[in-house]
């Protein structure tokens, strides 16, 4: 079995032991605040981190601002992207007060565990991540020292608030295959101080962006959480198909064509091949307008009690500083266990 199998094996474990003790664990999870949220986070992660909270688990939610400039040398629209973040997070249903909600920036205890967990692991060891590896090449530029470090801060995120459960996406699983040996060595170098982090990854098909790529904030194919119901009709339509009459379901050769099928077929909760059937041969105009109001229906509650939301100027501002105050406790905390534990106390 490789090894990604036994992950997703391991998961379906993790996720029977949450439902039975929900108290016993604590989950750290993160988002890069590169971009608007969109419908690929909606069905990967934020419906999921809702349900972790509602059956009682302690969540913790980095908005995970210094890992923006692991590869790109702006963080001009940084501060809109947490707030539409937060905005999403709690028009989704996530509560501000069982969740804290905090950024990387506002939070030094956090960061300064990565000195110590740079010592644990060596440059060679960071080298071979593929997740960094991967990162490196779409960027197109030199390595920055942060992006061949930032898994390790990545394991300063999960342990400034000894997080034990990581729902994340199979992309991060090198990083938290990291974090289990960063907690091994420091246990065994000083004193047992932290939990090995289980991941969870969940079972939802990669979501597919208009161009019948993985969406991504990056990719340009995004259907953003925050659209207008007319921004969506406009990128729907931008959406390239092609000339063929029947409506079928092929990802590898009709890619707009599928892609736009899956959208809407995750929003109808139904199979894209039922969807397409039930086109037949409308063609892409049909096509087109079954894909807009399937997501704009679906999107509809929550880009109303987003807009509601919004209207409250204070309420985003509110709930980050209260995460990172609680935050900042909690990494504080954990500073000091660590220091109990290097001796070094002065
Ligand atoms: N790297 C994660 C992503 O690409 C975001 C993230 C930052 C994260 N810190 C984390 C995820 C800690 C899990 C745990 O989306």
């Amino acid at each position: 079995m490789d090894s990604f199998a036994a992950t997703q094996r391991r998961s379906a474990e993790v996720a029977a032991a949450v439902a039975e003790q929900p108290g016993s664990f604590r989950v750290l999870t993160g988002e890069r605040p590169t971009g608007p949220l969109h419908l690929g986070h909606y069905f990967g992660t934020i419906l999921k981190r809702v349900r972790l909270q509602r059956a009682g688990v302690e969540t913790f939610l980095v908005l995970a601002d210094y890992q923006v400039i692991t590869d790109r040398d702006t963080t001009a629209n940084v501060q809109q992207n947490v707030h539409g973040a937060v905005l999403d997070y709690l028009a989704a249903g996530m509560d501000p007060v069982g969740t804290t909600i905090f950024t990387h920036s506002a939070v030094p205890a956090l960061n300064q565990l990565l000195i110590p967990f740079l010592s644990l692991v060596t440059e060679a060891e960071l080298h071979r991540n593929p997740t960094v590896k991967a990162e490196l090449a779409a960027s197109g530029r030199a390595l920055s020292a942060l992006l061949l470090t930032y898994p390790v801060h990545q394991a300063a995120d999960i342990f400034f608030c000894k997080g034990n459960l990581v729902p994340v996406g199979k992309d991060n699983l090198p990083h938290v295959e990291m974090t289990r040996l960063i907690a091994r060595r420091f246990n065994e170098r000083y004193s047992p101080v932290f939990p090995e982090p289980e991941a969870l990854i969940t079972s939802t098909p990669e979501v597919l962006g208009l161009d019948g790529r993985k969406m991504s904030k990056s990719y340009g194919n995004a259907i953003a959480l925050s659209m207008t119901a007319d921004e969506t009709v406009a990128v729907i339509r931008q959406t390239v198909t092609d000339s063929i009459r029947r409506t079928t379901f092929d990802p590898a050769l009709r890619p707009g064509v599928s892609a736009l099928l899956s959208v809407a077929a995750l929003c109808l909760d139904v199979e894209p091949q039922v969807l397409a059937d039930e086109i037949g041969d409308g063609g892409s105009r049909v096509l087109k307008e079954r894909a807009a109001s399937a997501v704009n229906d679906f999107l509809a509650p929550h880009r109303e009690r987003r807009r509601e939301l919004a209207r409250d100027g204070d309420l985003v501002r509110a709930a980050l500083r209260r995460g990172n105050e609680h935050a900042n406790v909690v990494a504080e905390s954990t500073l000091s266990e660590v220091r109990d534990a290097m001796g070094t106390i002065y």
